[in-house]
């Protein structure tokens, strides 16, 4: 088998890679850190769990910088109290925020309309939505660390605060009782909130280490399985037990980020530090990584369709992709916004592909239909504020997280 060229754009054509081939792994460390007053704290306390290009790009105000560090020192990063001013300073004068392209909108044939709902409270920074079956829409409030619920019939929003002060909720999911499950980034447990009492109940992880637990998906049989990113392992958490078991990724710092399982009941995630994705067996836990043609390629979420293709948002080169790990052909198209319009949150609804660009002006919602493998996009607008997550709902539209812009979307499509 022959290495695939470099291509500096997102490649067209179809690529057979064999699957689990030894492919050349990418280098952790990312581009260098220009000189300055401070590289020497950043060279070492921010290169561990990622890599610099966590730095370089999309570069922040000095304020986004300070909101930054607050995030990482709440994920495990100590920081001397003299460091932080010298830090700040480096990094908004080395990467200050950037001016992003504008939206590109391609036209086509599919109506959508988007209604928004400001989050509570203010500032909650709602991460992840969910979509439940009786219509409800909920979301994880980071910052704030409390899960909303909105009735998008009178707009009325009930809010529920962590037990647990500063648990930063993250990833969230249902089971098939109406329980609503997420991930406690910062606080490292599992929660399960039953709506009717407002009881949250915490499963613990069961080693420290499991830092950042990250993005939740239940398989058919109930059992809940999650990213722990900066640990760079997955989870695997049985309800009727509360027993968690915990499996480490091959690939040093992969980052392993969104996930879905495949019809057969087999979780496949996204390796958002390399160029991979993988699967986890479910019996043994053995992870499997299957390498992407482009070692450029920084897969951050992952979509499935019914045929148990994968489908993954290239965050770093811009790219849409398509992989099948049954063939291990690879395919990708480059995303209407370009190179740096940043795919984002994904997911596939009857079959076609939906997803954000979190790199243009105003973000877009993008849908690709698979079959005519064409592209329509819209501009979203709140301007989006970065959709880390979308899903779809019982009715055939879409629910999406608007962070930045403190929104959440409810997409009817017609
Ligand atoms: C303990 C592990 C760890 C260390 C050390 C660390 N980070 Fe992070 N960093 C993370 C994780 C995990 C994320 C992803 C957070 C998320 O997806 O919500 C992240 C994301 C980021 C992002 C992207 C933010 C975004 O909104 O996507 C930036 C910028 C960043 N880190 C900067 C830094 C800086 C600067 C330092 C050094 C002070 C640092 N990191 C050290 C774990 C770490």
């Amino acid at each position: 088998m022959s290495k695939a060229a470099r291509f500096p754009g997102c490649v067209v054509a179809l690529l057979l890679i064999g699957a689990g081939s030894a492919w050349a792994q990418s280098p952790a460390a990312g581009p260098a850190l220009p000189p300055g007053t401070g590289r020497d704290i950043a060279q070492a306390k921010c290169v561990s769990c990622h890599d610099t290009s966590r730095l370089t790009a999309p570069g922040y105000s000095r304020e986004g910088w300070q909101v930054v560090l607050e995030r990482m020192t709440k994920l495990g990063v100590q920081l001397e109290p003299t460091e932080v001013p010298v830090l700040t300073d480096y990094l908004a004068r080395s990467f200050p925020q950037q001016t992003q392209a504008a939206a590109s909108v391609i036209a086509g044939d599919v109506r959508v309309s988007f209604r928004e709902w400001a989050v509570v409270p203010t500032g909650a920074f709602p991460h992840d939505p969910l979509a439940t079956p009786d219509g409800a829409i909920w979301y994880t409030g980071q910052h704030a660390s409390v899960l909303g619920r909105i009735d998008p019939k009178t707009g009325s929003i009930r809010e529920f605060r962590t037990t647990v002060p500063d648990s930063g909720p993250h990833g969230l999911t249902a089971d098939a009782d109406g329980n609503i499950w997420f991930t406690a980034n910062y606080a490292a447990y599992i929660g399960r909130l039953d709506p009717m009492s407002g009881v949250i109940t915490a499963y613990k992880m069961p080693d420290p280490a499991a830092r950042d637990p990250h993005t939740p998906v239940f398989d058919a049989g109930g059992v809940l399985w999650f990213t722990v990113q900066a640990a760079n392992m997955l989870g695997r958490l049985v309800p009727g037990t509360g027993v968690v078991k915990l499996a480490s990724v091959p690939t040093p710092h992969a980052l392993p980020y969104g996930i879905v399982v495949s019809s057969k009941g087999v979780p496949f995630f996204a390796e958002f530090g390399t160029n991979k994705l993988a699967h986890i067996d479910p019996a043994t836990l053995a992870i499997h990584e299957y390498v992407l043609p482009q070692a450029g390629t920084r897969p951050r979420r992952i979509a499935i369709t019914s045929d148990d293709v994968l489908w993954y948002s290239d965050y770093a080169r811009g790219c849409l992709g398509r992989y099948d790990p049954k063939s291990g052909v690879a395919s990708e198209w480059p995303s209407p916004g370009g190179a740096a319009s940043q795919p984002y949150g994904i997911t596939a609804l009857n079959d076609v592909i939906w997803y954000s660009e979190s790199g243009v002006r105003p973000n877009t919602l993008v849908r690709f239909d698979p079959k005519s493998q064409q592209f329509q996009s819209w501009a979203i607008p709140s301007g989006g504020g970065v959709v880390r997550n979308m899903m779809p709902t019982a009715g055939g539209g879409l629910v999406l997280a608007e962070s930045g812009a403190g929104k959440v979307a409810l997409v009817t499509i017609k």
